[in-house]
């Protein structure tokens, strides 16, 4: 496996990112849950996404718990939520990684949904990955 892709989500956006991706790269997408070391060891390039619930990034800690494995791979970090790319309050998520980290991966910060308003849903689609490299 080239492309790793490994995603947690709640209300479903991330799932969604990971599906678009893993289509385009022609892989299956997993949880971090089920995220296998040997799929990790083999991928030359890795994506992986969350949601931002409160500053808090689920894939602050995935990456930080695989980071000796992934640390000279392509990795690219998505963080999925409501607040857009530019306002302070996404800043400080990305403010929060781990120094090593930040460094040494492509952060994207994509529009995320409120499960409750319809209205969101159509912020999150595929084109938003189009300056993802
Ligand atoms: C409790 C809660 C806290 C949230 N906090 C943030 C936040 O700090 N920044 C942000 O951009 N979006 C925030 N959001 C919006 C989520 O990031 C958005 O629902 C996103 O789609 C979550 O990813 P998921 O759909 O993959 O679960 C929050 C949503 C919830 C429910």
């Amino acid at each position: 496996m080239n492309t790793f892709i490994a995603y947690k989500t709640k209300n479903g956006a991330s799932k969604e990112y990971a599906g678009w991706l893993a289509a385009k790269y022609k892989t299956e997408p997993v949880e971090f849950e089920h995220a296998a070391e040997k799929d990790i060891k083999t991928a030359k390039k890795i994506f992986i996404i969350s949601g931002t619930y409160g500053g808090v990034m689920p894939l602050t800690d995935f990456t930080r718990t695989h980071w000796n494995l992934i640390k000279s791979k392509d990795v690219t970090l998505i963080a999925v939520g409501m607040a857009p790319e530019k306002n302070w309050w996404s800043k400080l998520s990305f403010f929060m990684l781990p120094g090593a980290i930040k460094q040494n991966v492509k952060y994207y910060k994509l529009p995320g949904l409120m499960p409750d308003k319809e209205v969101t849903e159509k912020n999150v689609k595929e084109s938003n990955l189009d300056r993802v490299k």
